[in-house]
């Protein structure tokens, strides 16, 4: 994975060779972003607030009509096809990353739309399974591509909700919305603020002068998903609790903190540190959006240390490896911020940093890194980019 992005022209362009190569027409090609969030993390499922950017590096989908009901999909990091018959597309998730391939052409269909068959190929330049959202940009760069070549149309809002339906039915995740809200809607140079519930957001802009950076640490859990889905019946046990005392409480977005401490003692201690994380965790996502439109970027970067203390104590879903990236990270000139971000269990950390900084940030946590865990680390210096579209290629 390159530190820096390769130029949108040529990859569109090589990806149209392969296309005509492996199927003899030329294909349309559409894009979506993965995404970093900045802060706000297990609070969309809670119907709480997030601050995602979509990131500039993309998931491409090459997509040609069929004249039969036939979806062939090649995935290139894969380096293999499936077949898939748009009659016969429902069943349980395969824990094959066709599963969202297939769930997106099912829920699609479920909407009354008939779709064409098509021949597909995947190219990702976002990392799979590293808390970047590569799932929902290949759900929303899938869907963009056979709704194109079906001639149908949904709103961003409804492309979004058909997305996220795919996820939990076919790939078996109860994601919250915030990742294929953020790979539809993400605008360049931009981080968002999302109300989970009303699914209103505001516009951030993000300093000319600060870069966000992200550090793979290239450790992979596999316990991520199951541990999901208990994390998030963990935040409803929670309300059904809480419920008891506050019977307008439909979500844990609606307790405050002092609801928590009144309440303590009926809550298991497990479950208690789940919504304290969530609660806090919601009021931080609010100072921090505070923080940035007032230029304040070392509050910004205090809400970012204090999230991931949070994440580590209170949900437990950091690791080792993510702990000691954000204390390397701390340790270094012009950061502002560090923290894990995604769903956790491995996978990344952002930090936003001095622009004038990144090089040595850099060198420093990686050989640090190293020397630690004995794991090359990878960095990913990103620019905020704009959200899913069709490939348009620049003329002239
Ligand atoms: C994954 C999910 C999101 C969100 C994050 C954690 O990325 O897809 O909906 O819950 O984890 O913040």
């Amino acid at each position: 994975m390159p530190t820096i992005a390769p130029n949108l022209d040529c990859i569109a362009g090589s990806l149209a060779e392969r296309f005509q190569k492996l199927y003899g027409t030329s294909p349309h090609i559409f894009l979506a972003p993965g995404r970093v969030n900045l802060i706000g993390e297990h609070t969309d499922y809670n119907d709480g607030f997030v601050m995602p950017a979509a990131i500039d590096f993309y998931i491409w989908v090459g997509v040609a009509k069929r004249p039969d009901r036939i979806l062939n999909v090649y995935s290139e990091h894969f380096a293999e096809m499936v077949q898939l018959s748009l009659a016969a597309l429902a069943g349980p998730p395969r824990k094959h990353w066709s599963d969202y391939v297939r769930g997106v052409a099912a829920v699609l269909q479920a909407a009354g739309r008939t779709l064409s068959g098509a021949n597909l190929m995947i190219y990702s330049q976002v990392p799979l399974g590293a808390g970047l959202s590569s799932s929902a940009s290949l759900e929303v760069s899938t869907a963009l591509a056979l709704m194109a070549i079906s001639e149908v149309e949904f709103s961003p809002l409804e492309l979004v909700k058909i997305c996220q339906r795919a996820e939990h039915e076919y790939a078996g995740t109860r994601c919250g919305i915030m990742d294929q809200f953020i790979a539809v809607c993400g605008r360049a140079d931009c981080a968002l603020m999302l109300d989970c519930r009303s699914l209103e957001h505001q516009i951030l802009a993000l300093p000319d002068d600060v870069c966000i950076v992200i550090c793979n640490s290239m450790v992979k859990h596999e316990l991520a998903a199951g541990e999901y889905n208990r994390r998030r019946a963990d935040c409803e046990s929670g309300v059904k609790i809480l419920q008891r005392h506050l019977p307008n409480m439909r979500a844990l977005r609606d307790a405050t903190l002092a609801d928590l401490q009144q309440n303590q003692p009926l809550l298991p201690q497990r479950i208690w540190r789940r919504c304290h994380h969530v609660v806090s965790e919601n009021q931080r996502v609010l100072g921090a959006a505070e923080a940035l439109r007032s230029g304040d970027l070392a509050g910004f970067g205090r809400l970012m240390y204090e999230s991931h203390a949070s994440l580590r104590d209170d949900y437990e879903v950091s690791c080792r490896e993510l702990d000691l990236l954000v204390e390397l990270a701390s340790t270094c000139e012009g950061i502002y911020g560090a923290r894990m971000t995604g769903a956790g269990f491995g996978g990344c950390t952002v930090n936003l940093i001095r622009s004038e900084a990144v090089d040595s940030f850099q060198s420093r946590v990686t050989e640090s890194y190293k020397k630690a865990t004995g794991k090359t680390l990878e960095v990913y210096v990103c620019a905020a980019a704009q959200g899913a579209r069709a490939w348009q290629p620049l003329v002239g």
